[in-house]
């Protein structure tokens, strides 16, 4: 177990550049993996769970060769190429393989068993469960396709149409892949606009993919899907990190390059601005069907707000920094909508609490969300992680503005989704040391 250790410090200043980004990074080799010949990708996230994605479709038949470990070339094997894998898949503790993977592997003429770590068995499979059922999937998992491990046996599929329950791009790419396998037409409609990473990308590789407003169209390939150079951006959720301590750390200056500003992940930017954050875009572009920018903050006073409503999905992984930021800002944050937070790697709404009151935060649980009056003057002291990587990394930029010292138990996390987090901090200017 690694410890992180974090004094307030100078504040941050500098120019840096990010790891790719997670959600496009395990897209980019599933979908590769079933394209027609080589895809190349570029500045693919060298992280936990991305590596588990590498993993699994190499048990699947897959070749993936290192050129360097954030380089990698991906030998598709077309739309029914895949083989059937010798041994249980372990999707590790990536949400994002397990839920794809499952949508993937639902119309296959073979048997598949995937599985993870004790955080994944626990976290919510009948979302994807039911409506592959309701395709024709053949689908078992503990607590009858609750839970993992599950399942899948080969089976016809047929398309169907489906509403989201919850804004959850997970699901919504977890049925458009089953979709790629089934007869007839599939449409999924979304109650919010959770991130569009699958659309894009199946489009560009020339699916017969369209999205209408909120509903999106699927049908089977006539043509192979195409193979791609594909360049990752940088993660705006790891971006988030450095935003907020840059927002929060008064003096602050910094930029980063290369940010993926696709907007169905940019509300924690829109939530800063409207915090009073002073951010700006510069050399604004389009790469792989993606926009990318890089972004400067500087840091200055914040005021509270109120976030929540359908649009809440696109920072829905940014909470616990945004959290942060709100211990800073004057008066009274409301963060509402937000229950999907109480199923991700941890119960976010409940740890994001517990650790941020050990340093001292003025800040409440609701059913759906968080309540955060401030601003507090933090104080240093022992937080754990509950291994989870944005929780590590939410206090560890607390830590940077606490007085005294702050230790972050179960560090290790952060490589899930920003390996090198620490030393980028460090690099601009943040007093963070790791102790083994
Ligand atoms: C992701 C979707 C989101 C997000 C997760 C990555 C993706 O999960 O929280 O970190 O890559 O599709 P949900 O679909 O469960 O909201």
């Amino acid at each position: 177990m690694t410890r992180l250790i974090i004094h307030a410090g100078s504040p941050l200043a500098g120019r840096c550049l990010i790891p790719g980004d997670k959600s496009i990074s395990h897209r980019a080799v599933m979908f590769a993996a079933i394209a027609e010949g080589e895809t190349t990708i570029h500045n693919f996230l060298d992280g936990h769970d991305c590596r588990a994605t590498v993993a699994v479709m190499r048990e699947l038949g897959v070749t993936i060769d290192e050129i360097t470990p954030t380089d990698l070339v991906v030998h598709g094997r077309g739309l029914d190429g895949l083989i059937e894998p010798a041994t249980v898949l372990d999707c590790a503790n990536s949400g994002t393989t397990i839920r794809l993977l499952t949508g993937l592997l639902a119309g296959q003429n073979f048997t598949s068993f995937l599985t993870g770590t004790a955080q994944i068995r626990r976290r919510p499979m009948e979302r994807i469960v039911r409506p592959l059922r309701g395709m024709g999937a053949d689908i078992m998992g503990r607590q009858n396709g609750k839970y993992a491990p599950l399942g899948v046996r080969p089976a016809r599929l047929r398309g169907v149409e489906y509403d989201l329950p919850v804004a959850s791009a997970q699901v919504k790419s977890c049925v458009l892949l089953a979709g790629l396998y089934a007869k007839g037409l599939t449409i999924v409609r979304e109650p919010g606009p959770a991130r569009d990473h699958t659309e894009r990308l199946l489009q560009a590789m020339g699916a017969p993919i369209e999205v209408l407003g909120d509903t999106i169209h699927i049908e089977r390939p006539v043509e192979p899907l195409r193979s791609l150079e594909i360049n990752v951006p940088g993660d705006m959720s790891s971006a988030a990190f450095l935003l907020a301590a840059g927002a929060i750390a008064p003096g602050s200056l910094l930029t980063i390059a290369g940010v993926g500003v696709n907007p169905t992940r940019t509300g924690i930017v829109d939530a800063l601005l409207e915090m009073g954050a002073q951010i700006s875009y510069e050399n604004e572009r389009t790469e792989s069907g993606e926009p990318v920018a890089d972004i400067t903050v500087r840091g200055g006073d914040l005021r509270a707000a109120t976030f929540g409503g359908r649009d809440l999905v696109t920072m829905i992984d940014e909470l616990p920094i945004l959290a942060v930021a709100a211990t800073q800002a004057h008066g009274r944050t409301v963060i509402q909508d937000a229950g999907e937070l109480r199923v991700k790697e941890t119960d976010r709404i409940a740890t994001t609490v517990s650790e941020l009151r050990k340093l001292g935060a003025r800040i409440e649980p609701t059913p759906d969300g968080l309540i955060i009056d401030g601003p507090t003057r933090l104080m240093g002291g022992p937080v754990e992680s509950h291994g989870d990587h944005r929780l590590a990394m939410a206090l560890t930029v607390a830590g940077l503005i606490a007085q005294g010292r702050t230790t972050v138990a179960g560090g290790e996390v952060t490589a899930d989704s920003f390996p090198g987090f620490e030393e980028t901090l460090r690099v601009l200017g943040g007093d963070v040391g790791v102790e083994a």
